[in-house]
């Protein structure tokens, strides 16, 4: 089924970040391979021979083993030459191996049309385009996922050591001097597990530079007894140690996770680069709205600030600029410039926000709010607008948040809702039908047809995950029904004469599971950018009707 993501604008912008260097330059999504759209070429190339086009090594059946036999590293790209995220990443990838070429890297990158190769495409289990694959020393059997943003450092770390190596104070200290961020590993035997493990973390991390260091002096010089991993930054409190428990060892998932949390400045500015806002993962969003312009607003962020700390990689504390950048998510928050200063929490789990009953900018009234939303003792706040005064006098029964529980879950009616967004293609494409049968049932006493606005309304108990979504309450209590049928009147229609049950369920189509996450669609992107790239066209039309694209990947 297909519909628009409902992250509404808040985690929108974070689907931007995920999504923006693919709407500007590097490519990063994929494109689900449709069975009929596989074409077999004839031109079979039988030697072992390897080309070259833009240093990528041109790779086919008879030249694959060869090419891992001597390339100790090679990263390998399957591609369908229709595929347009492959087109749009082709000159990146080239460049990528142009760059690790002339840096005299043992790192290789080699392309494969998997639809003209099918027994590569088999044997590598491609689902999806373009994907890609690292090889190492000629392991055939076992390639890696490429987890990297930016194909060159990603080679690279995996290359060479992953962390340069400080032997002396005076090395040290430039290369902690060098960035606004470094990250090194006091190990007292390199080759020790803690070690290798620190290595793994840096190979994957390559947004953050490392080094490792092993002398005595060195431990001495930075206050350090055992093994302990550093973050050293020109920003807040400096150096932030992380001991590595000699019980346990060094837990790579954990470090991880510590090392971007504490990467990441105390209070954040809400800027057009939040990546960094979103990346991080962090639950809960402490947001603080104003006007920048405002000498009175600008010191309420002290004690923002201040209260902070404590809440370290739990909340998020975010500044937003009302009269800047943070002017585009007032209306996710049902706000107006004028409503600053404020504050709301964001838990970015279900979208759910809160706020103070008045708001109080004093460090402790904000660790008291904090803490009350942590304890699951403040309730969110809901979005609504105001029931319109003819709610109820065309067939299809306009609800908000206000009026919903009245009328849905009415012990008395059978009621089927459409939560939709005015802007989702979907809900367009599926508002005559429902008008339609709306019309049908107008004279059906026990039979409401109704819809939602929901991206200005909001429920407690109801969370919309995509638009539109179809939720039928039977009359008597407590139900709740999910729609999954076609849409169209006859299958509504069918759906309510059966009580809320379709006689067979239609089956789910090309879905994969991790679409039905729909965490970003380039739809959604495009409607808050104000643009329709290319990819949109490929969403819906394009090549082959049912093609889709997940935005999540990132190169
Ligand atoms: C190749 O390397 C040289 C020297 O490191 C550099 O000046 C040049 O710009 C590089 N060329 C490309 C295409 O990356
Ligand atoms: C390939 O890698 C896997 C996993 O590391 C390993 O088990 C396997 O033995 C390797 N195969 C060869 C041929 O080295
Ligand atoms: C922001 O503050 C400045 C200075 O007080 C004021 O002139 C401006 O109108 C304010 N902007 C908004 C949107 O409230
Ligand atoms: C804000 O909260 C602080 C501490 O919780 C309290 O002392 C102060 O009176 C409050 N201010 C207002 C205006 O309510
Ligand atoms: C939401 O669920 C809670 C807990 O089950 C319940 O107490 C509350 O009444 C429900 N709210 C609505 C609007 O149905």
């Amino acid at each position: 089924m297909r519909g628009c993501g409902s992250r509404l604008v808040w985690l929108l912008v974070l689907s931007l970040a995920w999504l923006g260097p693919a709407l500007g330059g590097e490519d990063k999504d994929e494109e689900l391979i449709e069975e009929e759209e596989k074409e077999k070429e004839e031109d079979e190339v039988l030697s072992d021979e390897i080309k070259e086009e833009d240093n990528v090594l041109v790779l086919h059946e008879h030249n694959f083993a060869r090419a891992l036999s001597e390339h100790q590293l090679l990263l390998v790209e399957f591609y369908a030459p229709w595929c347009g995220h492959c087109q749009r990443l082709a000159p990146a990838f080239a460049q990528a191996a142009t760059e690790l070429r002339n840096g005299s890297s043992p790192a290789r990158l080699g392309k494969v049309d998997a639809t003209a190769q099918t027994a590569l495409a088999t044997e590598f289990g491609i689902t999806s385009y373009p994907t890609l694959k690292l090889f190492r020393d000629g392991n055939r059997t076992h390639p890696l996922e490429y987890t990297g943003r930016g194909i060159v450092r990603w080679m690279q770390r995996r290359a060479g050591p992953s962390a340069t190596l400080l032997q002396d104070t005076d090395t040290i200290t430039a290369f902690i001097n060098s960035q606004d961020l470094v990250a090194i590993g006091f190990f007292k035997d390199l080759k020790g597990e803690a070690a290798q493990a620190f290595f793994e973390v840096a190979a994957e991390m390559v947004d953050l530079t490392f080094g490792v260091a092993e002398a005595a002096e060195l431990f001495q010089a930075y206050g350090l007894s055992d093994d302990t991993v550093c973050l050293f930054k020109k920003f807040d409190e400096r150096q932030t140690n992380f001991p590595v428990d000699l019980a346990r060892g060094l837990d790579t998932a954990e470090l991880t996770r510590l090392l971007r949390v504490h990467s990441l400045q105390l209070v954040m500015e809400f800027t057009n680069e939040v990546q960094p806002i979103f990346s991080a993962k962090i639950p809960h969003h402490m947001l603080l709205f104003l006007n920048k312009s405002s000498p009175e607003q600008l010191s309420l962020r002290d004690s923002f600030r201040a209260a902070a700390g404590d809440f370290r990689g739990e909340v998020l504390f975010v500044v937003v600029d009302v009269t800047g950048h943070g002017a585009d998510v007032l209306p996710f928050f049902g706000m107006t410039a004028a409503d600053a200063p404020t504050m709301r929490l964001v838990k970015m789990k279900n979208n759910r926000k809160y706020q103070m009953e008045q708001d109080n900018f004093s460090d402790s009234a904000i660790r008291t709010f904090i803490q009350a939303v942590l304890d699951g003792k403040v309730k969110p706040h809901l979005l609504s607008a105001e029931p319109p005064e003819d709610w109820d006098t065309q067939p299809v029964k306009v609800l908000v948040g206000k009026t919903f529980e009245q009328v849905a879950f009415d012990e008395t009616k059978n009621v089927f809702v459409k939560f939709y967004a005015p802007w989702c293609p979907h809900c367009q494409a599926m508002a005559a039908a429902w008008e339609e049968l709306a019309e049908r049932y107008k004279d059906r006493e026990d039979i409401v047809i109704a819809k939602m606005d929901s991206t200005a309304n909001e429920l407690e108990n109801i969370t919309i995950h995509g638009y539109p979504t179809l939720h039928y309450f039977p009359a008597g209590p407590g139900r709740k029904v999910g729609y999954k049928g076609t849409r169209d009147v006859e299958t509504f229609s069918k759906f309510l004469e059966n009580g809320g049950t379709l006689p067979e369920e239609p089956p789910d189509g090309v879905i994969l599971p991790h679409l039905l996450e729909d965490h970003t669609t380039v739809e959604l992107v495009a409607h808050f950018l104000k643009v329709i790239p290319e990819k949109s066209r490929n969403v819906e039309g394009g090549r082959g009707n049912k093609m889709q694209v997940n935005g999540q990947r990132a190169l």
